[in-house]
């Protein structure tokens, strides 16, 4: 028979066992996950550095930083002095995701706008060319050249937005935004072929929404949808340092408790990332958005289309940031649509879609807007060398 002494003794040494491990595991998880600094390490050194890059590489120091489908940065940049052409690295797709490459190039558009508004700033004139070697199906490889001539230095409140625009996955305030800030927003100049659809109205709003949590619970539903997604998540920090890419739990809009809390929980796995994605879209997404954007277009298969489409987006969305205006890129609908019809499975996501849109109109990408309850964190990005040849 054990005495109560010694049971009290033994029962005492556990629970410190106990409470030294559960130490040493929430002191790993702080490490792991970089708990106290998580802005810290070279994966995010490009948001510290880009300005102070000079010449024309200075203008890929700010293209990199642009938004991109599952911060995949897809791109890579042959540097010289009068010119930079910029390539789409197609080993960074996200396969079933985006099955037509319809996101790939969107993002590509967006590095190159910001390339171009760098370029005014650092004293050139841009000259863009969109797929100069000319496109033979949805797999393009040189989508862009721009010439580089020298002009005087136009520094603009786009240009100043570049490091401090981010995607703001939390919750924004019920505050609208007025229908002239919304049109503010938008800028077509120079670029052909696109436009941008809001929805305002909280009948219209609630059909969206709905559709973009449909949308949501098919991608997870979807296998290979939802393992494709979830390779692009890095859970701790020795991923982030190592990769410089991808999606972090940093970036997901999450009060500074729940991130903490979420940061020390074991890594997270793919089903219960999918339950928090579809969560998220329920509880904070939909609920808070103030308006919907929709970016427009006749064909949104063609990719010149696809490239502008991205420029016009990454021009609003630095717009917004420099006016404190919160923007996130919700696509779900539109990943559905395309998957729907790689597979050739009966068209669901499309026709509800075009029911919200104007007559004639594809929709290209979706984001939501409205005014931010908590600032937004960077994302990782790759080193200048790992993306220039
Ligand atoms: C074409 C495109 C599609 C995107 N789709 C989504 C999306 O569906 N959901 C989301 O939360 N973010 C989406 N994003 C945002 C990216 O994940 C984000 O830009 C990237 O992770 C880099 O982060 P940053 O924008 O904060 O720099 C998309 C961005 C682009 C350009």
């Amino acid at each position: 028979m054990v005495s109560r002494r010694s049971w009290l003794r033994s029962a005492g040494v556990a629970g410190a066992t106990a409470v030294v491990l559960a130490t040493g595991v929430l002191s790993y998880r702080v490490f792991d996950t970089a708990v106290l600094d998580p802005e810290g390490g070279n994966a995010y050194d490009p948001w510290r550095t880009w300005r102070s890059v000079g010449g024309p590489l200075g203008t890929v120091a700010a293209a990199i930083l642009a938004a991109n489908p599952h911060n995949t940065q897809p791109w890579f940049f042959h540097v010289t002095d009068s010119a930079i052409d910029v390539y789409a690295d197609s080993a960074r797709r996200i396969g079933t995701v985006d099955v037509a490459g319809r996101e790939h190039h969107v993002g590509l558009g967006c590095a190159i706008e910001n390339l171009v508004i760098a370029a005014r700033a650092k004293g050139f004139v841009p000259t863009v060319t969109l797929l100069p070697s000319g496109s033979a199906s949805d797999v393009v490889d040189h989508v862009a050249h721009v010439a580089l001539a020298a002009g005087p230095a136009e520094r603009s409140p786009l240009y100043e937005a570049i490091g401090s625009r981010h995607s703001n996955r939390g919750p924004y305030r019920a505050t609208p935004v007025a229908a002239g800030v919304l049109s503010e927003l938008v800028d077509t100049t120079g670029l052909s072929g696109v436009d941008i659809h809001w929805i305002t109205d909280e009948t219209a709003k609630a059909a969206l929404g709905q559709l973009m949590l449909d949308a949501a619970h098919a991608v997870v539903n979807d296998q290979q949808q939802s393992i494709d997604g979830f390779a692009w998540f890095r859970s701790n920090d020795d991923a982030i340092q190592q990769h410089r890419d991808g999606l972090t739990l940093d970036e997901q809009g999450l009060s500074p408790l729940m991130l903490t809390a979420g940061k020390l929980l074991p890594a997270s796995t793919r089903s219960a990332g999918d339950t928090f994605w579809v969560d998220q879209t329920r509880n904070v997404h939909i609920r808070t958005a103030a308006a919907y954007g929709v970016v427009t277009v006749a064909d949104s298969a063609d990719v010149e289309t696809q490239l502008t489409g991205g420029r016009l987006l990454q021009r609003l969305h630095l717009t917004a940031s420099s006016r404190g205006v919160a923007l996130q890129h919700m696509n779900q609908i539109t990943e559905r649509i395309d998957r729907e019809q790689a597979t050739g499975a009966p068209a669901t996501f499309a026709p509800r879609f075009a029911e919200l849109l104007p007559a004639g109109v594809r929709p290209l990408v979706a984001f939501r807007v409205g005014y931010p309850a908590r600032a937004a964190r960077p994302s990782p990005r790759r080193a200048l060398a790992a993306v220039t040849r």
